[in-house]
């Protein structure tokens, strides 16, 4: 089993050399909170109204770089990091879910079986998000900046799309966050700290992770910018579209 569904009542069967130890990489804990900034402001300028739409698209794109960051984060990461340690099939999710009870519940190092495809949802639907988004117009004067590349049609079918996904999203992060304030308050398993600190308080020896590869999370970050602005400024002049 990879360390990801690695639980600490296992680990301490294991060892009894069981410390606080780095789990959460500065990289992936700041992931999540641009994340949540980046979505939090795309959602906030739409409902601002149209004098804002510039900067929904700025909060757009840097969603679109973060999760596309993400993304190669999952296969070059550290341990906890990537995809490898955390997705797991069927059987083990369901044995996850049966186990949801303060008694039954064992504690995991990296993300558990059941949690790891509510991130990938979450990163699907949110990259999909902001592809839709880049040809989408709103049939009034908003247009997202790839709309040269498709048919007016296609466009508004691109925008329907991303107006059904954002509520998609919204009911997403709703269950996300349920679900871990039900870890917090029910299962007492505090989630939400190691997201912060990137420490856990109970991992046996050789388990935490020694390097945040910070060098080569710049490096991945800048080309995912820079492949994003490319993808912008390389695109057809907006045409016009009847209105
Ligand atoms: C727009 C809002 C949010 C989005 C889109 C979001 C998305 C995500 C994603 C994609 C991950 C996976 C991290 C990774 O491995 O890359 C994650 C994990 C996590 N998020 Fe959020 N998040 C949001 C808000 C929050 C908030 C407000 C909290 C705190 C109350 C929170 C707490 C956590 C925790 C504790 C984890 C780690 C779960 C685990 O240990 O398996 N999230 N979130
Ligand atoms: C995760 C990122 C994004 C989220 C959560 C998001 C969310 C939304 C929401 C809630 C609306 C309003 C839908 C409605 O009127 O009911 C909207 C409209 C729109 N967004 Fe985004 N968006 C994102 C990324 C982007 C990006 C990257 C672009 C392009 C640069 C973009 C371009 C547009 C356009 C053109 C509209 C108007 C479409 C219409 O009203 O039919 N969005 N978006």
């Amino acid at each position: 089993m990879g360390s990801g569904g690695y639980t600490v009542q296992q680990s301490r069967d294991v060892s009894a050399a069981v410390r606080s130890g780095l789990i959460w990489d500065l990289p992936l804990r700041l992931f999540h909170g641009l994340l949540l900034i980046a979505t939090s402001a795309a959602f906030v300028t739409q409902w601002l109204g149209d004098a804002w739409f510039g900067w929904h698209r700025w909060a757009g794109y840097a969603v679109l770089v973060l999760i596309l960051f993400r993304c190669v984060w999952g296969f070059c990461g550290p341990r906890y990091a990537r995809f490898s340690s955390f997705i797991r099939g069927p059987r083990q999710v369901l044995a996850t879910a049966t186990r949801l009870s303060r008694v039954r519940h064992q504690s995991s190092l990296g993300h558990n079986p059941l949690g790891a495809w509510m991130i990938v949802v979450l990163l699907l639907i949110l990259g999909s998000q902001t592809l839709l988004g880049l040809f989408a117009n709103d049939e009034v004067s908003e247009v997202g900046p790839l709309v040269g590349y498709v048919t007016a049609h296609l466009s508004h079918v691109f925008a329907h799309y991303h107006r059904v996904l954002s509520n998609f999203i919204l009911a997403a992060i709703a269950l996300h966050l349920v679900a871990v304030l039900y870890y917090q308050w029910v299962l007492k398993d505090d989630l939400i700290r190691p997201m912060i600190s990137g420490f856990k308080a109970q991992v046996p020896r050789g388990l935490a992770i020694t390097s945040q590869r910070l060098w080569l999370a710049l490096m991945l970050l800048l080309v995912a910018a820079g492949a994003v602005l490319a993808l912008i400024l390389s695109a057809p002049a907006v045409p016009d579209l009847g209105y």
